[in-house]
Order: structure tokens, then sequence, then C-alpha cells
């Protein structure tokens, strides 16, 4: 499963890079406006660092203004990927999108259905959003699992990024449910390499060295 660190901190960004486990970046307008940057500035840093994905989110409500979007999002780097909302003008902007071979990501996305007219429409990628449908008492990862049967069924391409995840326990299941990708914040992601058994364990390993003669 590939791994995408959902943030627009370029520091963040920077760090995980050193990691050398980083395949692509998502952000969204949330992120952006934490940075207390330029939209245009924080999209050319990113682009920069990461080699990988880089889904960058329109901001317009009908399909032209989407498109006119994607096009320019999508000059500035031959990695990015327009992030679409999941609305009926979103979907005929990522056909549009699509057919002049510009990539895009489905967002905000909470039923099977609208995965399913995403990838009709030729989406790259489709983002469910499961930790926002846990916190209403729907368990996302069934999402997550119905989306995967429905593309399987008619062999849709359309790759899943398992979106708004909240803990280390739902990238577990969004891998055991066979998702292409999962996106998450830097925290997270610090939560997937850190065990306390590990970090006793790494503390014995030191003290017993010390007690080993002749070095
Ligand atoms: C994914 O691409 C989204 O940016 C992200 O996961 C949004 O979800 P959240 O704001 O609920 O974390």
């Amino acid at each position: 499963m590939k791994i995408f660190l959902d943030t627009a901190d370029v520091s963040q960004i920077r760090e995980v890079c050193s990691w050398g486990i980083l395949d692509g970046v998502t952000t969204n307008p949330t992120h952006v406006s934490k940075t207390g940057r330029p939209a245009a500035d924080v999209y050319r840093e990113i682009c920069s660092l990461v080699d990988g994905p880089i889904s960058l989110e329109t901001i317009g409500l009908s399909a032209g203004e989407i498109v006119a979007e994607g096009r320019t999002l999508a000059a500035l780097s031959k990695n990015v990927v327009v992030k679409v909302p999941l609305m009926k003008e979103g979907l005929k902007a990522v056909k549009t999108l699509a057919s002049e071979g510009i990539k895009t990501n489905v967002t905000v996305t909470f039923s099977p259905l609208q995965a399913l007219l995403a990838a009709k429409c030729g989406a790259t990628y489709i983002s469910p959003f499961v930790g926002r449908l846990d916190a209403v008492g729907h368990v996302g990862m069934d999402l997550v699992r119905q989306i995967k049967t429905i593309y399987g069924n008619y062999g849709f391409k359309t790759a899943i990024i398992v979106a708004a995840v909240r803990h280390p326990l739902h990238v577990l299941d969004a891998a055991l449910a066979g998702a292409d990708i999962s996106t998450m914040s830097f925290d997270v992601l610090q939560q997937l390499y850190q065990h306390p058994l590990t970090d006793i364990g790494i503390e014995m390993f030191l003290n017993d060295w010390k007690k080993v003669p002749g070095k």
C-alpha cells in the first residue's frame, strides 16, 4: 500500500521525504489555510520536494470553473493531481480533465455509488473519508471494502485513497482491505513506526552491549 502525507506543511513533507517511505501528498483548502501562506507558493514548494502524486484541490463550483482551475494546477508540475469534490459539476469536470490526460482525485466521498460515478467519469483516484463516517456512527472502512468490490467487479482502474485517517488502526484496516493508498497526518504516520516494546528492546540491547568486554 502506498503512503501519502495529508498536509500542506512543507516542513512535515521535507521530514517525511527523508524517511524514504513517502509516495505522495494530498492537500486540501483547510491544510493550505493553516500554513498562512499564499497557495501558489505552498504548491510550488511541495512540487519541488515530492516526485510522487500531489493532490491540489479546486474551489470552483461549476464544471467550467473546476476545469479551468484544474488546467492551471496541472500546469504547475507533471505530478500534480487535480482534487475535485464529489458533486455533479465536479464529475463533469473530471470527465473533461480525464479526456485531456489530467489526473484527478475525487474527494469528500461518502458512498459507494458516488465512487462508482467517479470511476465512470475516469477519476484517477477516489478518496473515501473513513474517519468522518466513523464519527457519525458508520463504519468508514465498510465503504472502502464496497468500493474495492465494485471496482473489481467492473475492472475500474481508479485507485482507492483511504482518507480522513485518524489512527494507525485505520491504516492497518486499509491495508487489510487492499486499498491502494492511505493518506494520513504527520502524527498518524509517526505512530506507525513507534512501539513501546521496540524502545524497551533497544534500550535493553544497548545496556547489555555496555557489559561486553574488549570493545
Ligand atoms: C484527504 O485527501 C483529505 O485531505 C483529508 O483526509 C480530509 O479529511 P479530514 O479533514 O477529516 O482529516
